[in-house]
């Protein structure tokens, strides 16, 4: 499936289902999209990011509808596999075809694709490659996501080809959709994918204000009309502006900790904060990132398992640990058996968030009446919390 975008540029990626499980880790409900776009300049084509190599011959067949027989260039934005898996095998159809990258991405592909030096142009941050009657500008958009990952910049035509940036794990025909099913999925990738990077997506969203962008066209997912509808929405979750809202990632072996999270959760609402409550064992982790892009305060509740935290609420913890999300308060509650190192082993994975953490309440066997105060009294502090913020 082709889609013109403006003339003489194409989409010709293509969209993936049935794909349900990214990197063997992120769940993707809606499937995804490898968009790869085609440039035909007055003398030059290139062809803007691949596709995963499962998809190459779909990939083929589109430029084959579209009567390519020649492609100059096969610029790449970013080495991940999903956009860069089929570059190999096109150097191989397109013999005379050079590989544009930077010199960080130009080394990841050598070393993942095993493509050799002498098919690869090196550009700098501001350099120029000249199509003919259009011209690619590209920007180096370091930690972006990876180290090596850019932005490609079509000048004349407008048009920000911005890799993962802004994208959306979206598999859809309408490649100019723009909706809150479109938002929603923008949210959850820049959680899943984007998150981490979050002084370096400021940045860059800055210095994309300073460019004339018509239209932003994202290796996953539909191509924005309205570029500001993404980047005010980016501009948002990558803020320190945290919402009134507790998350709380839980798992219980035998109802202690369940009944510490009901309590605490009905202790917070009563005082008009939001509370996410997940059960580890059903939930969808891409909800749970989610929820955590706004959430001023997260709570990990967790059983001990022997003297850890259970293996889900482990997890959990790295996840957030791993995510940085704006998190302003941490939060520890759960119960034990015989004895546990739960606290101290959730603290150090969490240890990189700029948050305070809280007075955990973590305690032997069933929750008793001053259990549940204990939990009370947490909840006060988190609405305190969240009240010194101007949440309240
Ligand atoms: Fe869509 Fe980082 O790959």
């Amino acid at each position: 499936m082709i889609r013109e975008l403006k003339k003489n540029i194409y989409a010709v990626g293509v969209q993936d289902w049935d794909r349900r499980l990214f990197d063997e880790l992120i769940p993707l409900p809606h499937g995804t999209s490898y968009n790869s776009y085609l440039i035909k300049g007055s003398q030059k084509t290139a062809l803007v990011d691949s596709v995963d190599p499962a998809k190459y011959d779909e990939l083929l067949a589109n430029l084959a509808e579209h009567d390519v027989k020649n492609i100059d260039y096969l610029v790449c934005n970013h080495a991940e596999q999903d956009h860069s898996g089929s570059i190999g095998f096109l150097t191989e159809k397109f013999p005379q075809a050079v590989v544009v990258t930077n010199e960080k991405c130009q080394g990841f592909l050598m070393d993942l694709l095993r493509i050799p030096v002498g098919r690869f142009r090196a550009v700098k941050d501001g350099e120029t490659l000249s199509l003919g009657d259009k011209t690619v500008e590209f920007i180096l958009a370091p930690w972006v996501h990876w180290p090596e990952t850019m932005f490609s910049y079509l000048r004349e035509d407008q048009i920000l080809f911005s890799g993962d940036f802004l994208g959306s794990h979206l598999a859809t025909t309408d490649i100019f959709a723009c909706n809150d099913t479109v938002l929603e999925g923008a949210k959850r990738y820049y959680a899943e994918i984007m998150m981490p990077f979050r002084p370096s997506i400021v940045k860059h969203l800055q210095k994309l204000d300073t460019m004339d962008i018509e239209l932003i066209a994202p290796t996953h997912g539909p191509v924005y009309k309205k570029p500001f509808y993404i980047v005010d929405a980016y501009k948002d979750w990558s803020s320190e502006n945290a919402r009134n809202e507790v998350v709380i990632p839980w798992v219980s072996m035998h109802g202690s900790t369940e009944a510490m999270v009901k309590h605490l959760t009905e202790a917070l609402v009563k005082k008009g904060i939001a509370v996410k409550p997940f059960n580890l064992t059903k939930t969808d982790i891409g909800e749970l990132a989610t929820s955590l892009v706004d959430a001023a305060t997260v709570i990990l509740a967790t059983s001990t398992a022997l003297v850890g935290p259970h293996p889900q609420g482990l997890y959990a913890a790295a996840l957030v640990g791993a995510l940085r999300p704006k998190t302003k308060f941490l939060g520890i509650i759960g119960s034990y058996g015989w004895g546990s190192k739960a606290v101290e082993t959730i603290k150090s994975l969490l240890a990189n968030l700029k948050a305070e953490v809280l007075e955990p309440v973590y305690i032997k066997g069933a929750p008793r009446k001053e259990d549940f105060e204990a939990l009370d009294k947490l909840a006060d502090a988190i609405f305190e919390k969240h009240k010194s913020l101007g949440l309240l």
